[in-house]
């Protein structure tokens, strides 16, 4: 395990300087902006946007006055975003294990809490493993509202590991909101060993299937995919040892349920009609819940089965929405998009499902 970590390390620490140097585009996916978060971008310094080499977009809607991790923040772009969007009353804190990254991304502390007109700095980076986040003090379990990551978790030898340490320190009605990549076949332990392919984010890359079951093992919610594209390799020679494995990067959203005893939902059983009626700032039209739900403000109320109700209702989106339970089954909507959110085969992918050999995650 402390090769792969070292080898990660030196990857970004010394073989990239800046996102053009990536071989491959898993890295550097290029995710759809909305025009409020361009514009936060353009305020981000330059240097830390060259050395950007996520594979999504990592900002889910309501984020003011926010307590949010970033892993593997790298040299820090998505936390100066975050910075800008939870505001001086919110706090972002990024752990990398890469010191040349944090180098970069703490040098601009300053320049970015001026350029938002705050008066003290609303961001901490810290230099540490997302294996072992609970082994920093400064990382305290149930403290976190939100944890996202960008093409972080696939360069990990321990996803299992990831997942645990992140359900411990989000606060129960947290969400863990992450883009990464996924494979629709296991990779090979050739190529798992080749540090090219890793260090791309692509070897390392799991299938849906295992983030799904890491997922409940560690006791989130069904995942909900939000978004999927598909990644070009775009390099004849490491597309030649890849064969026909495709690559997908996919944003989800997992929720830390609350513990049963401070749910609400026991009149849910059988799900609930739901309305989103109060809007989020930025979010005015529309409430993009999954790639398969998406709410109009004050539109047709929507069926969601009881296991999706409950993660609304004990999350930070609660207040935005109207929930009227569903009392009798014969209530239920006829809706052949009972989303839960199952595994998506990844686009170009010929085979449904996707399951890796155990050991390979
Ligand atoms: C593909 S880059 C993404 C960086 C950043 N999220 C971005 O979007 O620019 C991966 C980053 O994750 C860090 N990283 C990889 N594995 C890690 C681990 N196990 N613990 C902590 N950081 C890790 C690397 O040092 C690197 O900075």
């Amino acid at each position: 395990m402390a090769s792969v970590h070292e080898d990660v390390q030196n990857y970004y620490g010394q073989q990239l300087q800046q996102s053009a140097d990536l071989k491959t585009d898993a890295c550097c996916t290029k995710a759809q902006i909305p025009s409020f978060i361009k514009e936060i971008i353009k305020k981000v310094h330059p240097e830390v946007v060259a050395k950007y080499y996520g594979c999504g977009l990592v900002m889910p809607p309501k984020l003011e006055g926010c307590r949010v991790l970033d892993l593997g923040s790298g040299s820090g772009r998505d936390v100066y975003i975050l910075s800008n969007l939870v505001g001086a009353q919110g706090y972002i804190v990024g752990v990398d294990m890469t010191a040349e990254q944090l180098d970069v991304a703490k040098r601009f502390i300053d320049y970015h809490t001026k350029e938002y007109g705050f008066e003290k700095a609303n961001v901490e980076f810290r230099l540490g493993k997302i294996e072992q986040l609970t082994d920093d003090p400064g990382l305290k379990t149930n403290s976190f509202d939100v944890i996202v990551s960008n093409c972080v978790v696939n360069l990990s030898p321990d996803k299992k590991k990831v997942l645990q340490q992140v359900y411990e320190i989000l606060k129960p009605g947290g969400e863990f909101y992450f883009s990464d990549v996924y494979a629709d076949q296991p990779v090979p332990e050739e190529l798992r060993q080749n540090k090219v392919l890793w260090g791309e984010c692509l070897s390392g890359a799991i299938c849906v299937s295992d983030l799904i079951s890491g997922a409940l093992d560690a006791g989130f919610t069904q995942p909900i995919l939000v978004s999927k594209q598909p990644i070009g390799v775009n390099n004849d020679e490491l597309q030649k040892l890849l064969g026909d494995i495709k690559f997908t990067s996919c944003t989800y959203r997992l929720f830390k349920n609350k513990p049963a005893e401070e749910s609400t939902s026991v009149n849910d059983k059988f799900g609930a009609l739901v309305t989103y009626q109060t809007p989020i700032n930025h979010y005015e039209n529309e409430f993009q819940f999954s790639q398969t739900i998406t709410f109009k403000l004050n539109g047709e109320p929507q069926y969601l089965n009881t296991e999706l109700v409950e993660m609304l209702r004990l999350s930070r989106y609660s207040e935005n929405f109207k929930f009227d339970s569903i009392t009798n089954e014969k209530q239920i909507p006829n809706v052949t998009e009972q989303v839960t959110d199952q595994p998506v085969s990844n686009e170009q992918s010929s085979s449904s499902s996707c399951c890796c050999c155990p050991g390979t995650c």
